[in-house]
């Protein structure tokens, strides 16, 4: 994720900016740069890839002169990651630099017409429009021209600018993005993230949403939306430096997990629009879409288990025939796909080496393609025909978890994007539909308000050895998902089994004591689930049910449960995901695992 970092006091600031960004490193980017300003001028540099590089082409700082500036790590999401895309981001007039964490959602208006004003554009970025709007609004006040600047600023943002005219200034502002400000001696600081600052100073203010801040060495002014000025309170964190790399969570995977409504609303939001679903550059619409006969999923791992639950509802809402496979499998055994075939490649990291053979293999037998991946120029994106990213942001736990949900997510988007280019939705399901995909990041923030519960029921069901996920449908495709996750954080054996399966055999395996999971949040199946819930508890099964809420049947038959908020029965994976994430972390840590590194896994598994 992109991070900032700022600085201004009487030291050379470009040292300072490049340790700050080195403090970020961890959260992934692609390409860094900073800019610094001596009073005459305002001094830029930015390089693609390690910061490094950007080290190398500064040597280390030192030929940047000016004791005020700001720096970037870019995590690449408007623009492919260029050093034209990289911040910072200048004005035409060379007056203004600018750094930014977040999506300016208006920047396709706002460019036009700063280009129809004259302003020329240098980069495919949405955060350039800013510079621009900066040097338009520009009339000596800085202050001001910041105010003027963010009122026309639609969407998230934390940024930082500085202007020529105020060599010792820097500003900041915050929107739906962290900021923190950090207080010093004869010299202040702001950064994304605590990592930054903790190193030079344990004093920090927390900027609030709609708030801006004018930072000197010795004075921080800070401004409420209006522009009048607000006092706030100096925290002091005690963090250690690895704590705070964690957000203050003790493991990535906890953090990513709380991240998910984040990570969803970025990735649901801008494809929600009037009332309608729009798929970024995506070239399938009805004519294309009328000449497939077919898709084929393929993945590996958790990002094959959001592609099961793409292939339900591709076929309930589209009806097109959906056939799913793994990607080892996949590019072995001599599919029959032909260019009337599209094929839908699933990936977190958008290289894991059996996704992109198959790919390769479905391409070259005429195959459409379309990449659904969150690491924007990843390989799996560069070479198919058509990607959604899923905005995630990078996961660094080993075992994904807002990668996968946000895999869902546009499975959910693009199922119904398909229905609706076919014809094949009534309106009235549309929009019960379209509304409940925009709910999902709101319903995830209630399905984490469960963690207390789910880490005492974690305690109490604690497994020792093998136990069973069971549902139907969708449930099913969730069962996967959540048999996955614990057996590879906690090292504990289970299975995911189609509930109507069971008594073809492995119910011999149900005997006194076992733990089934039962989910049971399709709502057109919960008798038939109900029925094998029985079944187990007459073989003497402890079962934990999971249950939409308000669905009170369960408590008929499940020894506990966890009930969900409320969603259309074709959008409920999601939210039913999520507690079961937190089962497994929490099974895990009472097993003393290493969760953010499981034994044996690799994040990204770019060997065969
Ligand atoms: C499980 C997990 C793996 C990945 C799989 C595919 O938590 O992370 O199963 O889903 O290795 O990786 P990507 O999505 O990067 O292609």
């Amino acid at each position: 994720m992109c991070g900032i970092v700022g600085y201004t006091g009487s030291s050379s600031a470009a040292p300072y900016l490049l340790d700050g960004l080195k403090r970020l490193e961890y959260r992934g980017y692609d390409s860094a740069g900073i800019a610094v300003s001596d009073g005459e001028k305002i001094s830029q540099a930015r390089a693609k890839g390690r910061l490094q590089n950007l080290c190398d082409e500064t040597n280390d700082g030192k030929s940047i002169v000016g004791t005020c500036g700001i720096g970037h790590t870019r995590w690449a999401t408007h623009g492919a990651p260029t050093k034209s895309n990289a911040h910072p981001h200048m004005s035409n007039d060379g007056k203004f630099a600018v750094v930014h964490n977040g999506i300016i959602e208006n920047f396709a208006e706002l460019r036009e017409e700063l280009i129809s004003e004259g302003f020329v554009f240098h980069s495919e970025t949405d955060t350039e429009v800013v510079a621009h709007l900066l040097e338009k609004y520009y009339d000596g006040d800085f202050k001001r021209t910041v105010l003027k600047t963010i009122n026309r600023l639609e969407g998230s943002y934390a940024l930082g600018i500085v202007c020529i005219d105020f060599p010792n200034e820097v500003m900041t502002v915050k929107l739906a993005s962290p900021l923190i400000v950090g207080v010093g001696v004869g010299e202040n600081f702001f950064a994304s993230d605590v990592t930054a600052l903790i190193s030079h100073t344990r004093n920090v203010m927390y900027l609030d949403d709609g708030e801006f801040a004018s930072i000197t060495p010795d004075k921080i002014t800070v401004y409420d939306c209006m522009g009048a000025e607000i006092s706030k309170k100096i925290t002091h964190i005690n963090w250690s430096m690895e704590a705070a790399e964690k957000g203050g969570y003790d493991h990535f995977m906890l953090k990513e997990i709380m991240e998910q409504p984040n990570a969803l609303k970025a990735t649901i939001e801008p494809r929600v629009k009037d009332g309608k679903i729009v798929l970024d550059d995506v070239k399938l619409g009805a004519a294309e879409l009328k000449n497939i006969r077919n898709i084929v999923i393929t993945a590996c791992g958790s990002a094959y288990h959001a592609g099961c639950v793409g292939k339900y509802l591709i076929e309930e809402l589209a009806r097109i025939p959906v056939q799913i496979d793994v990607a080892s499998e996949l590019r072995y055994r001599n599919p029959i796909i032909d260019e009337h075939t599209l094929l839908i490649a699933v990936s977190q990291s958008g290289e894991t080496a059996d996704t992109i053979a198959s790919i390769k293999e479905c391409k070259a037998r005429g195959a459409r393609t379309l990449a659904i991946v969150n690491v924007v120029d990843s390989t799996i994106a560069k070479i198919s025909d058509d990607v959604l990213y899923t905005w995630a942001g990078p996961e660094i736990a080993v075992a994904t978890t807002k990668g996968y949900t946000t895999q869902v997510a546009v499975f959910s988007l693009l199922a119904l994007y398909f229905a609706d280019e076919l014809g094949r939705i009534s309106e009235e399901r549309y929009k019960e539909l379209y509304n409940g995909i925009r709910n999902i990041p709101e319903r995830c923030q209630r399905a984490i308000d469960l963690n207390n519960k789910v880490r005492d029921l974690a305690k109490k069901y604690s497994p020792k050895d093998s136990l069973f996920f069971i549902g139907r449908n969708l449930d099913y495709a969730a069962c996967l998902e959540a048999s996955l996750k614990l057996k590879e954080i906690s090292y504990i054996h289970s299975e995911a089994y189609a509930a109507g399966e069971l008594k073809h055999g492995t119910i011999a395996l149900i005997e006194e004591g076992r733990l089934v999971i039962a989910l049971a949040c399709y709502h057109d199946l919960f008798d038939k689930l109900m029925g094998n819930i029985k079944e187990v508890k007459a073989r003497g099964a402890r079962v934990l049910g999971v249950a939409v809420e308000g669905n009170r049947k369960i408590l008929a038959e499940a020894d506990d449960t966890i009930f969900i908020p409320e969603t259309d029965q074709l959008l409920s994976t999601i939210p039913e995901t999520i507690p079961l994430q937190l089962f497994a972390y929490y099974v895990a840590l009472e097993n003393g695992c290493d969760i953010d590194k499981p034994k044996n896994l690799a994040k990204s598994v770019t060997v065969e």
